[in-house]
């Protein structure tokens, strides 16, 4: 899947959602999110962001690896103060903006 890296912290410019066939990136608080087990690889969402912050997961560029592991938990496991994993649920117009990000976006650029 492709994948979103820290570039879109706190710019969210959002193009990239008006472009998903499958409207499979969700936002969080501070940046979006693709979600691994429903994007379909067709790469729309990459040169529409105007940071360059989306990429194939097999391309992050060097130092950013660990935003692969982040997009896919942001779905896979619940996020900080929910119950229930988001899972596949069909795309960002069903669920809305999340408002709620992983521990690593959250906790991005803090100093210490
Ligand atoms: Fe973020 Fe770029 Fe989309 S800044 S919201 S990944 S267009
Ligand atoms: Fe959508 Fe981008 Fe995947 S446009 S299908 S998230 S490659």
């Amino acid at each position: 899947p492709y994948v979103i890296a820290d570039a879109c912290i706190d710019v969210m410019d959002r193009s990239c959602m008006d472009e998903c066939p499958v409207d499979c990136i969700y936002e969080g608080k501070r940046k979006l999110y693709i979600n691994p087990a429903e994007c379909i690889d067709c790469g729309a969402c990459e040169p529409a962001c105007p940071v360059t912050a989306i990429s194939l997961d097999t391309k992050v560029p060097g130092g950013k690896a660990e935003f692969v592991g982040d997009n896919a938990r942001f779905f896979e496991e619940p996020l900080p103060g929910r119950e229930e994993a988001i899972g596949a649920p069909g795309g960002a117009g069903v669920t809305g903006a999340i408002g709620v990000d992983t521990e690593l976006v959250a906790g991005f650029g803090d100093a210490g």
